[in-house]
């Protein structure tokens, strides 16, 4: 089973506890309280200018199921196998323009917003495992999404389950040590 983050430095736990695992429990649904913490948590997220250019697309089982299933036909094979099992399934959908100028900083203020969702469902002992993994031709046209939005990514958000629920492939990646570059790594230039 996915675990925390083997961190070197003491961080919060919100940070450290949050991963992004392949095994949902498909017998635990997401409450709308629940659901409606992470959508206010994403509200609360900076943007530049307070543009707030971010929307979702949310399909939860059991409240509405059709629209996750709408989501889980167009996100990547890769993808479909193991969020067959998680509860809620969203798209995210940025803005790039601003009273009809290009906002550049767009996708950007949208992973702020999702990362915040993502803190508070660790909070709330939700796992998050979000999704570059999407036809995103398929998903514009299936919700109607048009310029200046399009969808961006997608959330797998549920309860985490051990390894048994998922394929073989699948349970692999949840077992493997999780890893990350060093902090002189990411420096470009100065001193900590
Ligand atoms: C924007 C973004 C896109 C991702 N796309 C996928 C994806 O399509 N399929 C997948 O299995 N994991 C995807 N991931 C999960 C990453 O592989 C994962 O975050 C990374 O391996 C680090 O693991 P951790 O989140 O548990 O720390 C994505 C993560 C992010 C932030």
């Amino acid at each position: 089973m996915k675990g925390p983050a083997p961190v070197e430095v003491e961080i919060s736990k919100l940070l450290s506890d949050r991963r992004s695992p392949y095994a949902f429990d498909p017998e635990r649904d997401v409450s709308e309280t629940d659901m409606r913490a992470l959508m206010e948590a994403a509200r609360w997220a900076a943007s530049a200018s307070n543009i707030q250019p971010w929307r979702y697309i949310v399909g939860v089982r059991g409240r509405s199921d059709e629209v996750r299933e709408r989501v889980h036909s167009v996100l990547l094979g890769g993808n479909q196998p193991w969020t067959a099992n998680a509860p809620v399934l969203i798209l995210t959908v940025v803005n790039t323009e601003n009273d009809g100028k290009p906002n550049v900083s767009a996708e950007h203020d949208m992973g702020l917003a999702s990362a915040q969702l993502t803190v508070e469902a660790t909070a709330r002992g939700l796992v998050v495992h979000q999704m570059a993994g999407v036809d995103l031709a398929a998903a514009n046209a299936e919700f109607g999404i048009a310029k200046p939005e399009r969808v961006l990514t997608a959330l797998a958000v549920g309860y985490q389950a051990s390894a048994e629920v998922i394929p073989e492939n699948y349970a692999r990646r949840d077992e493997a040590p999780r890893t990350r570059k060093s902090i002189d790594d990411m420096i470009v230039v100065g001193s900590l």
